[in-house]
């Protein structure tokens, strides 16, 4: 179910695009039932900003059911009732699904464990609706669960609006992930009302109503409260962000990584990292990062979707972001490595240094200040202190290539496209605007000239005056 607004959220964007762990809710929520059964039996039930919502996660190859007008997680199930019985069920017809379970897209931290559990619970059970549940501190908020004297059979749910000051005192509540058995679920479903404090169809009343009609509904604990919490408030945001990300930073250690003060970092779930690397402190690494063995990211690093080798140093403050880095390279303090970066084996990219959509091959290195964009730069090249390529001339990009072996001397402008041949000499502060042959010194500056005495006589001049 992902066709609510979040209301509580008071934002622009649908609840379940809201990200957690640097990914979509309804995209970990996906990813868990994906564990369980295959995406072609996944329904993802959206609603409010359906277009957005089937485009974030259209990726995973799930079908979606379109819940028009949201009027409650009940109203959620009967609009997906063509898609779960197929063709009909009863007078002899099969149902496409015997059991539906049914996750809330709002509710991240779900496991793939406790979603069998539950279904083989159902099973084991022969119950009609099985649901999960647990004991909260705070249950404010959620559906309290009315058990037939402390049995497994519930008798009702009732949502906080609802509930007596005796039934708020329950500290057992319903998750909103549930078994269900599919052809009983559409036989009852119709008798579910809309008059309650939301003016909704409640999906939880499902449980009433299978009670009523002598079904069986039964619950399952779970251990792990932690796991079912939802996200309704910016502030259960910031619980879950924080308890997925602490428990992807020991999922690292466990795996043989260091991570040195793991709440001040910022670690995406879907980021690798191999042993023996070091993480300091202040350190983000997101979406699709994947980092080699041996590598130490230093403090105030940033980096995005950039797969680096092994053997790695990133020294502090070091902002990446699509790029590739082979092993044993050295980036920072400070470099800025943007799109399309590919840094060769045990290269250099030092302070203050930008690359943008470059080959910087093995060996070579550009330590101090330099802007080196749109240019393929080959192996033992040595780029010098403020070297800029002027790729862009206010209208198209052009290419600089410098060739094996190459020496650039520091504060050189190299204006693209044009090519250094393999093992030339450009001279410090020359403006290359032509190809330079291979093995050849250019030179791209006004030659010196000296004014011997002038300083002198011009301080002299400047005293008599002031006389
Ligand atoms: C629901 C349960 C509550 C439970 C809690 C657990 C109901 C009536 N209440 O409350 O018992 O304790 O979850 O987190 O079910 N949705 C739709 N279509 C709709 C309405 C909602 O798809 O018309 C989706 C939402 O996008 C969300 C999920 O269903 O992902 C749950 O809805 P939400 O409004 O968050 O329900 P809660 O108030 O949290
Ligand atoms: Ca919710």
């Amino acid at each position: 179910m992902a066709a609510g607004k979040g209301t509580r959220l008071k934002s622009k964007h649908p609840k379940v695009l809201h990200e957690i762990g640097g990914k979509p809710i309804l995209a970990h929520v996906i990813a868990t039932a994906q564990k369980v059964v295959p995406a072609q039996d996944i329904f993802v039930i959206i609603g409010h900003e359906a277009e957005r919502v089937r485009e974030a996660v259209a990726g995973t190859s799930v079908n979606f059911v379109l819940q028009a007008a949201q009027r409650g997680t009940g109203h959620a199930l009967m609009v997906a009732r063509e898609a779960l019985l197929g063709s009909g069920s009863g007078n002899g017809k099969k149902s496409k699904y015997d059991q539906v379970i049914v996750l809330s897209g709002d509710a991240p931290l779900i496991t793939s464990e406790t979603i069998r559990k539950l279904s083989a619970f159902h099973t084991a059970q022969k119950a009609t609706m099985a649901l999960l549940t647990a004991d909260l501190d705070d249950p404010y908020g959620y559906g309290r669960v009315i058990r037939k004297g402390g049995r497994v059979d519930v008798q009702a749910i009732v949502e906080e609006k609802s509930a007596t000051p005796q039934q708020k005192k329950i500290r057992e509540i319903n998750s909103g992930f549930y078994a269900f058995d599919a052809p009983a679920l559409y036989e009852h479903i119709d008798r579910l009302s809309n008059e309650n404090a939301h003016g909704e169809y409640y999906l939880t009343d499902m449980a009433g109503v299978f009670h009523r009609a002598r079904k069986k509904v039964v619950a399952i604990k779970t251990p792990d409260a932690g796991e079912v919490l939802g996200s309704n408030t910016r502030t259960e945001m910031m619980v879950l962000d924080a308890r997925l990300r602490l428990a992807k930073c020991r999922e690292l250690l466990e795996n043989g990584v260091t991570i040195f003060y793991p709440h001040t970092c910022v670690i995406d779930s879907d980021v690798e990292v191999a042993a023996d690397t070091v993480i300091e402190p202040f350190v983000q690494l997101l979406g699709s990062t994947k980092i080699g063995a041996d590598c130490r990211i230093r403090s105030y690093s940033v980096i995005g979707n950039s797969v680096l080798g092994d053997r790695v140093t990133v020294r502090p403050g070091t902002i990446m972001e699509d790029s590739q880095v082979s092993a044993g390279a050295v980036l920072g303090p400070y470099s800025h490595l943007r799109p399309g970066s590919e840094v060769g084996e045990g290269a250099h990219v030092g302070n203050f240094v930008e690359t943008k959509k470059i080959k910087l091959g093995k060996g070579s290195k550009a330590n101090h200040l330099s802007y080196l964009g749109d240019a393929e730069i080959g192996e033992g090249v040595n780029i010098g202190a403020g070297t800029i390529t002027c790729n862009y001339d206010g209208v198209n990009k052009h290419k600089t290539v410098i060739e094996d072996g190459v020496f650039i001397g520091s504060d050189s402008t190299l204006v693209a496209p044009v090519k250094i041949g393999r093992g030339a000499y450009v001279a410090a502060a020359s403006c290359i605007t032509e190809d330079v042959p291979a093995d050849a010194l250019a030179l791209g500056r006004a030659r010196q000239s000296v004014k011997e005495g002038w300083a002198r006589a011009k301080r002299e001049a400047q005293k008599e005056k002031r006389r």
